[in-house]
């Protein structure tokens, strides 16, 4: 039965869903009171043509935060690719009061809660699914979608009710699903850009053709 919250974008602090993740954020409050230790609530603007979706918040990096990506490795790539490619304007410093804003931008997660080993299980990323789905209904203006990773992908092109082979895996895919067009790359994580395996080139590749998708060619 879909709980009350199902309808919202927005999961609240103490979301009873998942039992193994409500246990992990009772652990990290009990060893770190001063963390956010709850959902990492999607970041940016309410207006957005472009909604990038991430795995998880890493456990002392969003979680600890309260912003997505914030304070995580993979922050540091992403907040600055963004910057370069005009979806966000200011200084990344690592904190949610840096003054970072996002332009014609959102940031979300496949699941809000952080997970123990950076690693949702399925239960986890389907129960967490009707907030997507309520995230991307909020978004008036959306039309492209940023998938970091393989996760991402999936459970965007689950959360919109279509199937995950409808939309084609690997770096730089792009495809349709429903009113949006979906990018997919690989996660700005540590291990994919510590082993070249995503350089910055081709992330910002990505936000290039995002913005190419929006804006049309740049002249
Ligand atoms: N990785 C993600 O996928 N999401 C975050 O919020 C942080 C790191």
């Amino acid at each position: 039965m879909p709980t009350p919250e199902a309808a919202s974008a927005e999961p609240h602090r103490d979301c009873p869903i998942c039992p193994r993740l409500v246990a992990y954020r009772e652990a990290n409050r009990a060893a770190h009171p001063d963390w956010f230790n709850g959902p990492a609530p999607s970041f940016g603007d309410p207006e957005a043509r472009l909604l990038v979706a991430g795995l998880a918040p890493g456990r002392t990096g969003a979680n600890r935060t309260g912003r997505p990506f914030t304070g995580d490795f993979a922050g540091v790539l992403l907040y600055e690719t963004l910057i370069k490619s005009g979806f966000a304007e200011g200084r990344y410093e690592a904190r949610p009061d840096d003054g970072l804003r996002l332009v014609d931008c959102m940031i979300t997660n496949a699941v809000r809660c952080a997970p123990p080993g950076n690693k949702p299980e399925s239960s986890e990323e389907a129960n967490c699914r009707p907030f997507l789905t309520a995230r991307l209904a909020a978004l008036p203006r959306l039309k492209v979608i940023v998938t970091l990773g393989d996760v991402a992908r999936r459970n965007v092109l689950r959360a919109m009710g279509l199937k995950a082979s409808a939309g084609i895996a690997g770096h730089g895919s792009e495809f349709a699903a429903g009113a949006y067009v979906v990018i997919n790359s690989y996660h700005c994580s540590r291990l994919n850009t510590n082993t070249g395996r995503l350089t910055p080139a081709m992330f910002e590749a990505v936000f290039q053709r995002a913005r190419e998708l929006l804006d049309g060619p740049s002249a």
